[in-house]
């Protein structure tokens, strides 16, 4: 039930932390400098499979300012856990290139960057498999996919009714593996003082750091602190520790003294995660008016030999149209490659671009406006939960989209616009993401003279979570937002989930409202001043979101792409994008603006650039920092616009939200390859577009 009024929450408050940081007197991990620091600088594995014969660790200990080296050989042991990644040193065994194998740690930085340099490390290399086809002999069906989905689902007999539809789209289209490159590289600082462990780390989640980390170094978390105040970015690669993380904290017990960690970018690419490549059939079984009678879409992918990273990319297409008969199924082939994790919308992003493409090729086959092909196939409930929706905007997103972008007099012919050199296409696709909720926990105290504060270990990992957070406090607390102090970025403070999922501000916004309103009736009920300490309340939501009644809770949007094609280069320009989304209530205009064209300009970038190239000799990814893993720049985006038609859905959470974070990026892609097509005739399937694909 949404019972939040609105004042402050929908208002275009400025970040609350926007001085400090652009001031730059916000602290990140890295710039924490405990006494008697010292720098660890981990070393990486140089061959995708095999075993580390041994390491010489006395040759690199007569380097200056070296303090140890350490390996499998010399590593303190760790508690095994089910996470085989974070099991750093505690194996001979090397899963993928660029594992991180050994540490070096050092006085200074640069005393353990040249050592590390110098280890020598003998290896058994063995023959290594790191290319993902869809015929893998070892592909094979995982029990579930990500986060917790069925692996596969099939209603009607979608094999039949493909066989008799009128108009079939078959087609196959591929996404390459992407990495998260956000502006503030991982670093950590571990510190020990006896069993207690303090991390300063660059984090999406101070709670689950410290819940994972502890149990490996066989202390209870309260005997672990996680400080993450501000963040630069994460996507996805922060969500969870990864063995950096490890690294320091084991580095730091070994010698004695805290050891600070910076993972370079170019080790991110090994590292800390990435997009799983794809490939992906998409089966579209329809009538000549373009109503769908099947969907069946199958998607193939890779995880590491050491960890199952099932993503789930057909899982949107179980929500999208409606269609009598469908399928979806994932399948996963064990390579030896680095473990996917988590980037931006992961299973949305790529499946969407699969699903909205081949959507585009069912409208050029039935010869049906591709708006008018998505509305004609808007379903009534949930397609395949039969569930109904808590609230569905598609079709209001299409239509307000349509207006503004100027689709109504559209020719659908390929390849007739020309501008000078440029070839001139519009491309339209669809864009959702789930709804999520996790439990939280949140206190708010009053304070004599009027303010409050607010304490959640919520994370801003750039979104403005923190401003969001104070708006709906203010709002609960029926107090203006400078009255209000929010404390996040700590596990110290209440429990919370982490910043992914795009759910922030659902799960840490439903534990602020309700420990808001406790406080609020405590106030009302007392006679006469407060004491010293003030009042406080808490709130824990375990059993309001338990209790959540079944619906099927989604975001949805329209994304609109122009593009111009040089005819001589074949380059590709994203001349405009516009995005109108469906996602409850806006809280904040202005944060809200800039996570849906920070998304979409992440799709532009995954639609032109984005690809992370498997070097099959050596068996790893071989471009790793900004000059050869290209993302889009400011002059790659023109003009970019997002809105939102309001929605105002009491299913959701107190404050009527439905999350904001992913949507943005999802279809743009599509949407982008869809407007290629409109301009060149050339129907690109497999991303990124590259101007030799467009030549060829
Ligand atoms: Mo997002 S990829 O769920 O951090």
């Amino acid at each position: 039930m949404t019972t939040v009024d609105m004042r402050y929450t929908g208002s275009a408050l400025d970040r609350v932390e926007g001085l400090e940081k652009v001031t730059g007197r916000a602290r990140y991990a890295f710039e924490n400098f405990p006494a008697d620091l010292v720098y660890a600088v981990p070393v990486q594995a140089a061959i995708a499979r095999g075993e580390i014969r041994a390491v010489d660790v006395d040759a690199v200990l007569e380097h200056p300012g070296v303090i140890a080296a350490i390996w499998y050989g010399n590593a303190p042991r760790l508690v095994p856990s089910d996470n085989a990644d974070l099991a750093v040193f505690q194996s001979r065994r090397v899963a993928y290139r660029g594992q991180y194998i050994a540490v070096v740690v050092a006085e200074t930085y640069e005393e353990a960057k040249e050592a590390a340099r110098l280890l020598r490390v003998e290896y058994a290399a063995e023959d290594h498999d790191v290319r993902l086809r869809a015929d893998h002999p070892n592909m094979y069906r995982p029990e579930k996919v990500n986060p917790n989905y069925p692996t596969d689902t099939e209603h009607g007999d979608p094999d039949t009714a493909l066989t008799v539809a009128p108009v079939l789209v078959d087609a196959t289209y591929s996404t390459p593996a992407e990495h998260n490159n956000p502006m503030e590289p991982h670093a950590t600082v571990a510190e020990w003082d006896g069993d207690a462990l303090t991390l300063y780390d660059s984090t999406q989640g101070a709670s689950g750091v410290r819940d994972t980390v502890a149990p490996l170094f066989g202390v209870p978390p309260a005997n672990v602190r996680v400080i993450s105040p501000h963040v630069g970015g994460g996507f996805g690669s922060k969500g969870g520790p990864s063995p950096y993380v490890i690294i320091a904290a084991l580095a730091a017990r070994h010698v004695g003294r805290p050891v600070k960690l910076a993972v370079t970018r170019q080790q991110m690419f090994a590292v800390t995660g990435y997009r799983t490549p794809t490939i992906q059939r998409v089966r579209l079984g329809a009538n000549a008016d373009g109503r769908l009678t099947a969907i069946v879409h199958d998607a193939f992918e890779q995880s590491s030999t050491i960890t199952e990273f099932a993503e789930q990319t057909t899982t949107p297409t179980r929500i999208m149209y409606a269609a009598p008969h469908r399928r979806t199924t994932h399948r996963l082939v064990r390579l030896d490659v680095p473990t996917p994790s988590w980037m931006r919308a992961p299973g949305e992003c790529p499946g969407m671009f699969a699903l909205e493409s081949a959507m585009d090729e069912l409208a050029i086959a039935c010869q049906i406006d591709p708006v008018e092909l998505r509305i004609r196939n808007e379903p009534d409930a949930d397609p395949e939960s039969g569930l109904p929706f808590s609230s569905r905007n598609l079709v209001a997103c299409l239509r307000e989209g349509a207006r503004r972008f100027g689709w109504a007099d559209r020719d659908p012919a390929p390849g007739v616009r020309r501008r000078d050199r440029l070839l001139i296409g519009t491309g339209v696709a669809a864009s959702t993401y789930p709804v999520y909720r996790r439990p939280s926990q949140a206190t708010a105290q009053a304070h004599r003279d009027g303010r409050f504060t607010v304490r959640i270990a919520a994370a801003d990992i750039g979104t403005g979570a923190r401003t969001v957070l104070t708006q709906i406090a203010a709002d609960t607390l029926r107090t203006s937002p400078d009255q209000v102090l929010v404390e996040i970025g700590d596990s110290a403070l209440p429990a919370a989930s982490l910043a992914g999922g795009s759910m922030g501000t659902a799960s840490w916004g439903t534990a602020v409202v309700r420990a808001c309103e406790a406080l609020v009736e405590g106030l009302d009920r007392r006679d006469g001043d407060l004491p010293a300490a003030g009042m406080e309340s808490s709130a824990d939501t375990t059993e309001e979101i338990g209790a959540q009644r079944r619906l099927s809770r989604h975001a949805f949007g329209a994304q609109f792409a122009e593009v111009g094609v040089d005819t001589d280069t074949g380059e590709t320009r994203v001349l405009r994008l516009l995005g109108v989304f469906a996602a409850g209530r806006i809280i904040n205009p202005k944060t809200a603006r800039s996570q849906f064209i920070g998304g979409m300009t992440m799709g532009l970038s995954m639609a032109l650039f984005e690809e992370s190239i498997m070097d099959l000799e050596f068996g790893d990814y071989l471009n790793r920092d900004l000059a050869q893993y290209h993302v889009a720049a400011c002059a790659d985006v023109r003009d970019i616009e997002a809105l939102w038609v309001e929605e105002d859905d009491p299913h959701l959470n107190p404050m009527g939200t439905k999350g904001i974070g992913e949507i943005g990026i999802v279809g743009t892609a599509a949407a982008v390859a869809n407007a290629v097509h409109h301009a060149t005739g050339v129907r690109i399937r497999d991303l990124p577009i590259r101007l030799d694909k467009l030549m060829r």
